[in-house]
């Protein structure tokens, strides 16, 4: 179990972010409602990731919906005119003890530069303070760039859905980090 922290605080924090297209600062911070027309819109851009509708994004904001975490990535950087644009976004139901990723995109000009690792770094935290016994998700099997990006973060694979996507029909790839083992 300490050792399982010990990766885990690692993976969190020993990380060096790589350099921004920009040169500037891109922070991952939780998202509020006015974040959804610009995630609805990058989700429109990628083909592979879940689609959901506007409505179904906001009702993550709503009083007595069910416990979300969306957080989104933004530049900070002033210098590019582009203050604010959207990078990146996930999406993560927390319940049970359990954390489901439903969704996580990257913009393209902006992939391949640890967005993506930012964000899941922040979701592994936040789903240890929120006492989670593990992260759970689901990705098409032709998706290599998120299922290395799950292996890198030390997702294991548990099992394997037949044809369960459709559009096209493809098998899913279940994935699980453990965070605690239970009864600790
Ligand atoms: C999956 C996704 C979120 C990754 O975001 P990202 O910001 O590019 O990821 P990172 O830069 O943090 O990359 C981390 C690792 O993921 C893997 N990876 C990322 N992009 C990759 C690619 N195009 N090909 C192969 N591996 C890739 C690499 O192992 C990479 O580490 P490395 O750059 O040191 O080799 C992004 O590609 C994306 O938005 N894809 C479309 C939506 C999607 O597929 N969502 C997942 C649905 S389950």
């Amino acid at each position: 179990m300490v050792f399982r922290n010990i990766l885990l605080c690692a993976m969190l924090f020993g990380t060096r972010h790589k350099r921004r297209p920009s040169g500037g600062a891109a922070i991952v911070r939780q998202a509020t409602i006015d974040d959804v027309p610009a995630i609805v819109s990058l989700e429109r851009d990628s083909p592979l990731a879940s689609h959901w509708s506007e409505a179904a994004y906001r009702t993550a904001f709503e009083p007595g919906a069910p416990t979300r975490m969306v957080l989104v990535c933004r530049d900070e950087d002033q210098t590019t005119g582009r203050k604010n644009l959207l990078q990146g976004f996930l999406l993560a139901r927390i319940s049970g003890g359990e954390c489901e990723l439903e969704n996580i995109v990257v913009a393209g000009h902006f992939q391949r530069r640890g967005i993506g690792t930012q964000l899941m770094q922040a979701l592994i935290k936040a789903a240890l303070e929120q006492r989670a016994l593990q992260i759970f998700l689901e990705v098409r099997e032709s998706n290599a760039a998120a299922r290395s990006l799950y292996a890198k973060l030390g997702f294991q694979i548990t099992n394997r859905r037949q044809s369960y996507y459709n559009h096209p029909t493809e098998d899913a790839f279940l994935y699980a980090l453990a965070l605690k083992e239970s009864g600790d």
